[in-house]
């Protein structure tokens, strides 16, 4: 097999005498659609934290591309293709969506000194961070909404506007935390195409949903943690029949 997309090794985090992680073990394949699912307070979120650089890992390791990351701060991580949503929308009200999206390009392509002494090349710039822009608006059909304050979209689009961000950073590996939350049957549906197209698209992504229907039919791979340890690993169907999966969700009261 080829080397994997994203290697997550041994990988911990203890907050105080809490496993919040605790030695997970999973790879990512380039191309792969890889939901990871658990109860509340298994450690999706955590562990995307630590994937994203977000917070310091306690131990472990991370490779993406080959290449050891954990230990880099978030926006390197960032620049080398690993684009993250998060479970609480993270949106800035007062300016226009345009301007909420460009930030992930920004983040990827950079403003440099360099750009802002050569004009040349800041124009250069600037281009490339309007075209990932656009497309990613497109993409999630918030062009027509571009100039609007972001504050103004409906909630639905403002969870596009989460994922569009994320995309116009134009990553390898798209880390998504809980993007159908508070959606509807209809919008979740068609989060659920868009997911899909991406993916058949080339890009790779690592889901953490509890829609577990689609979970069940978009993903290529499932990965569960419950307490954050892995308990199981595997295609849906596998997924769906594993008794210790059964379990944690039995035991969920939430
Ligand atoms: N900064 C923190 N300090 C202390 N404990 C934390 C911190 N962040 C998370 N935890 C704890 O770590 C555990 C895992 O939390 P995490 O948010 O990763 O779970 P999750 O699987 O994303 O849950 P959910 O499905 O509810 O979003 C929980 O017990 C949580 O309370
Ligand atoms: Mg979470």
């Amino acid at each position: 097999m080829s080397e994997p997309l994203l290697r997550v090794e041994g990988l911990a985090k203890h907050f105080q005498g809490l496993r919040a992680v605790d030695e997970v073990t999973f790879e990512v394949q380039r191309g792969e659609l890889v939901g990871l699912i658990g109860p509340n307070g298994a450690g999706k979120s955590t562990l995307f934290n630590c994937i994203a650089g977000a917070i310091p890992r306690t131990a472990g390791s991370v490779a993406f591309n080959g290449r050891r990351i954990a230990g880099l701060d978030p926006a390197r991580i960032a620049r080398l293709g690993i684009a993250r949503t998060y479970q609480n929308l993270r949106i800035f009200p007062d300016i226009t969506v345009f301007d909420n999206v460009s930030a992930g390009a920004i983040g990827r392509i950079g403003i440099s000194l360099l750009g802002t002494l050569i004009p040349q090349l800041g124009r250069k710039r600037d281009e490339a961070i309007a075209e990932a822009t656009l497309a990613a608006l497109q993409r999630f059909d918030l062009l027509e909404y571009a100039d609007q304050p972001a504050g103004n979209l409906a909630y639905g689009q403002k969870k596009h506007l989460e994922i569009a961000r994320a995309l116009s950073l134009q990553p390898t590996l798209l880390l998504l935390d809980e993007p159908a939350a508070g959606l509807n049957d209809t919008e979740t549906a068609e989060l659920a195409t868009r997911l899909r197209a991406l993916r058949d698209g080339g890009l790779t992504i690592l889901l953490v949903e509890h829609d577990m229907p689609m979970v069940m039919r978009i993903c290529d791979r499932i990965v569960v943690l419950d307490s954050g340890r892995k308990i199981a690993e595997g295609v849906p169907a596998a997924i769906r029949a594993d008794a210790a999966v059964r379990a944690a969700y039995l035991g969920d009261d939430t």
